[in-house]
Order: C-alpha cells, then sequence, then structure tokens
C-alpha cells in the first residue's frame, strides 16, 4: 500500500496547520536568535521525531537578523520503550552526537516532551559532557503527563491530550511527514 492511499481517510482532526507550526517556529526561532545573539549555538535534533522540527527552526534562526554568529546542526537518536501510542520511559540510545558538545553553546530540539523522562536522560547524558549552556526547546508540549520537572526554556504549542502525528510524529512509524500535526481515526489503531 503506497503511504499517501493509507493516510487518506485517517485524519480525523487537524490540530494545528503548517502555518501554525511555522509561525510556532518563527517564534522560537525568535526568541534563540536573540539569547545566542552573536554566540556559536549547536542545535541538537532529536531523531526522529524532531527531524523537521529542528531543520525548519535553524533556517528559521538564520533569518533571524543579528542571531547567533553561527548555527550547527547535530542530531542524538533515542528510542523509548513502550507501546504504540505511549512511551515507558525507559530509554534507548541508538546514535550519538558526532560534534562535540563540550565548551559549546547547546540546544536540545525536540518534537514532543511528555512524561519527561527521554528529556531528562538526554539532558543528563549532555550535560555530563560540559557544554557551556545546555537548554531545552520543544515545539509540541503535553506538560500535564510529566513523571518528571525537567526545565524546557522555549516552548512552541501546547499539545492537546490526544495522541498525535505528523510534522515528524508518528504512528508505527507512518505519518511522520504529514506537513500538519493531527489527531487520527480511532479505526486506524483497530486495522492493524
Ligand atoms: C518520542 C518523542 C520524544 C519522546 C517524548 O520519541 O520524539 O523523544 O517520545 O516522550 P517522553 O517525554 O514521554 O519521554 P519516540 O521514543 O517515540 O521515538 P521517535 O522520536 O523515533 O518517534
Amino acid at each position: 500500500m503506497k503511504p499517501l492511499e493509507r493516510y487518506d481517510g485517517t485524519v480525523e482532526r487537524t490540530i494545528y496547520t503548517d502555518a501554525e507550526i511555522a509561525s510556532a517556529i518563527d517564534r522560537l526561532a525568535a526568541e534563540i536568535a536573540s539569547d545566542f545573539r552573536g554566540q556559536p549555538l549547536l542545535l541538537l535534533g532529536v531523531l526522529k521525531g524532531a527531524l523537521y522540527a529542528v531543520t525548519d527552526l535553524a533556517r528559521a534562526i538564520a533569518r533571524v537578523p543579528e542571531g547567533p554568529s553561527e548555527i550547527i546542526v547535530d542530531y542524538i537518536c533515542v528510542s523509548s520503550y513502550g507501546n504504540a501510542t505511549r512511551s515507558s520511559g525507559e530509554v534507548r540510545l541508538l546514535k550519538d552526537t558526532t560534534e562535540t558538545v563540550t565548551g559549546r553553546n547547546v540546544v536540545i530540539v525536540e518534537d514532543i516532551v511528555d512524561n519527561g523522562l527521554t528529556l531528562e536522560y538526554l539532558t543528563a547524558l549532555m550535560a555530563e559532557r560540559k557544554p557551556a549552556l545546555l537548554r531545552s526547546c520543544v515545539l509540541f508540549d503535553k506538560p500535564y503527563h510529566r513523571r518528571v520537572d525537567v526545565p524546557v526554556e522555549y516552548v512552541g504549542l501546547q499539545c492537546p491530550d490526544e495522541f498525535v502525528v505528523g510534522y515528524g510524529l508518528d504512528y508505527q512509524e507512518l505519518f511522520r511527514n504529514l506537513p500538519y500535526l493531527a489527531q487520527l481515526q480511532p479505526w486506524v489503531f483497530q486495522a492493524e
């Protein structure tokens, strides 16, 4: 089955349109560009979910006049054990950074923070490497599910208490390439 055919009729409702997401990215970019004006910045995208968030954010920061002196993008890949729709909080490191973190200004970029255990794991891992400054940014936040009090300095959009897909977020690896954030029809979860 081709992905496009599979997506037809699967979306229950759009939660944030691509324009609303772009606007949130621009706002986050303005905040980050201002805070790191004239300084080098390492954006650390958390794969796979943040694949679009970090690339769009990096380009949006570059459009801000008088932003960071340089922007380097790197990736780390983690995955949580869990069922199809909720993570367990047990994090596996699948790919480490290629850039050195020590002495750098680092902003971890997440697509979503839910119970917060993934970000807590990554924050602790990066902090051990003694960055000059370590902050985190989330595009879609679910603060009401937190199991740990992990700081998030840059928050894009509040995410409703639904299982959401699109703009990097998946259901069984599908739907990441939807350009907007969506809630799926209930039958999609029963069809597998
Ligand atoms: C998702 C998401 C975050 C994490 C957030 O990743 O991208 O990294 O879960 O959940 P938490 O706050 O409850 O820990 P996932 O493990 O599903 O992998 P993926 O990014 O490859 O989809």
